[in-house]
C-alpha cells in the first residue's frame, strides 16, 4: 500500500480565479496554463496499518495542524473511492526553494493524487486523476498533464466535466520561462479565501467570467499556430485584467510590491528594444517572463541588473505526473 510520485508545478497564461461550486471546487471558468519543468514535487504516500492519524511531513518537517488537515481531507476522498479504512504516511518534498511566494499546491496535489490512489489500489484514468487532484486546488487539476494545458469549467453539477486535458505537449513547442522572486515573505490572503471575497464583493465579476470564453480561444489559436506575439499579448492582457479584478473587490487585494510593478515596466521596455519576452503574475509578487530560448540571455541579463530581482529560476516545459521509485524522494 505505498506509491511515490512526482508532479511540476504550472503557471497559468489565462487564469483562473473564481469558484462556480466550493465544496466541489469547480471553477467558475476555464484556464490555459503550462508545465513548468524545473519546478516539481515528489510526493510518497504510504497506507499504514496501526496508524492512528494522517502524518504529513514537508521538506524533512511535521507541518501545522491546518495542513496536515487539508491532506487529510483529500485523502478522505481517495478511502472512500478505494474502501480502504486505514490512514497514510505522506512524506513530500519541493525542489524549489520553500518560502519564495511559488504555488506549490498545483504539484503538491496533483502528486498526492496519483501516488495517494496507487497506494490505495486504485488505478485512476489521468482525466479522473484531474478531476481528484482538482478537489484538493484548482490549478492541481491542470498540473497532472505535462506541456500546454486547458481546465475546462465544465457545466456539470457533480464535476465530473470540470477537468483538465492537454492542449500539446511539453515537447511541441520550447518556450521559456524566468521566475523573478521579488520577495521571500508569505502572502497574507491564500486563493480560495481571496477568490470568495472577489466573487463577493467586486462589481467586475461577472464579466471576468463571461468574458474568459474568448480568451480562451484566442489562446488555443495562438498556441496552435506557435504565435509567441499573440500569446505573449494575450497572457499580459489576462494577467492584467485578473489582477484589476481583485484590486476591484472590497477592500481591493493587492499582490504587488512596487518592485513587481517596477519589473513590469522593464518587461515592456525590453520588448521596445527588440527582446520579444511577455510577463503574467499570479497572487503573489513574483514575475513570470517568458520568452523563446534565443532571447534568455537577454532577459536574464536585465533580471540579474535589476535591484528589483532577489533570485531568478530558469526552466522550461515539463511533463505530466508520473510514478518514481521510492529512492527518488
Ligand atoms: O489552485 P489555486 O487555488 O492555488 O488557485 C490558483 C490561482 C492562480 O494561480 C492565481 C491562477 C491560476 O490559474 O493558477
Amino acid at each position: 500500500m505505498k506509491a511515490t510520485a512526482r508532479a511540476h508545478a504550472n503557471i497559468a497564461l489565462i487564469k483562473y480565479w473564481g469558484k462556480r461550486d466550493r465544496k466541489l471546487n469547480l471553477p467558475a471558468a476555464g484556464s490555459i496554463s503550462i508545465t513548468l519543468e524545473a519546478l516539481s514535487t515528489v510526493t510518497r504516500v504510504e497506507f499504514l496499518q496501526g496508524l492512528k492519524k494522517d502524518r504529513f511531513i514537508l521538506n524533512g518537517e511535521s507541518t501545522p495542524v491546518t495542513q496536515t488537515e487539508r491532506v487529510t481531507r483529500f485523502l478522505d476522498l481517495i478511502r472512500e473511492q478505494s474502501g480502504t479504512g486505514l490512514c497514510a504516511q505522506v512524506t513530500s518534498k519541493n525542489n524549489f526553494p520553500t518560502g519564495a511566494g511559488l504555488a506549490s499546491s498545483a504539484s503538491a496535489f496533483a502528486g498526492l493524487a496519483l501516488a495517494g490512489s496507487r497506494a490505495a489500489g486504485l488505478a485512476l484514468s489521468f482525466p479522473q486523476l484531474s478531476e481528484l487532484a482538482r478537489k484538493g486546488s484548482g490549478s492541481a487539476a491542470r498540473s497532472v498533464f505535462g506541456g500546454f494545458v486547458e481546465m475546462q469549467a465544465g457545466v456539470r453539477k457533480d464535476g465530473t466535466d470540470a477537468i483538465a486535458r492537454q492542449i500539446a505537449p511539453e515537447t511541441y513547442w520550447d518556450l521559456r520561462v524566468l521566475i523573478a522572486i521579488t520577495s521571500d515573505t508569505p502572502k497574507k490572503t491564500g486563493s480560495t479565501e481571496g477568490m470568495l471575497h472577489t466573487e463577493k464583493t467586486s462589481p467586475y465579476f461577472r464579466e471576468w467570467v463571461r468574458s474568459s470564453v474568448s480568451d480562451l480561444k484566442e489562446m488555443q489559436k495562438a498556441i496552435s499556430i506557435k504565435d509567441l506575439s499573440k500569446l505573449g499579448e494575450l497572457s499580459e492582457y489576462n494577467c492584467l485584467k485578473m489582477h484589476a479584478l481583485m484590486l476591484s473587490a472590497r477592500p481591493g487585494l493587492i499582490y504587488w510590491n512596487e518592485n513587481t510593478l517596477a519589473l513590469i515596466h522593464l518587461v515592456r521596455e525590453l520588448r521596445n528594444t527588440g527582446t520579444e519576452a511577455y510577463f503574467t503574475i499570479d497572487a503573489g509578487p513574483q514575475v513570470k517572463v517568458l520568452c523563446e530560448p534565443e532571447n534568455v540571455p537577454a532577459v536574464k541579463n536585465a533580471l540579474e541588473n535589476s535591484r528589483q530581482v532577489l533570485r531568478i529560476i530558469e526552466t522550461g516545459l515539463g511533463g505530466g505526473a508520473v510514478l518514481v521509485k521510492d529512492t527518488a524522494l
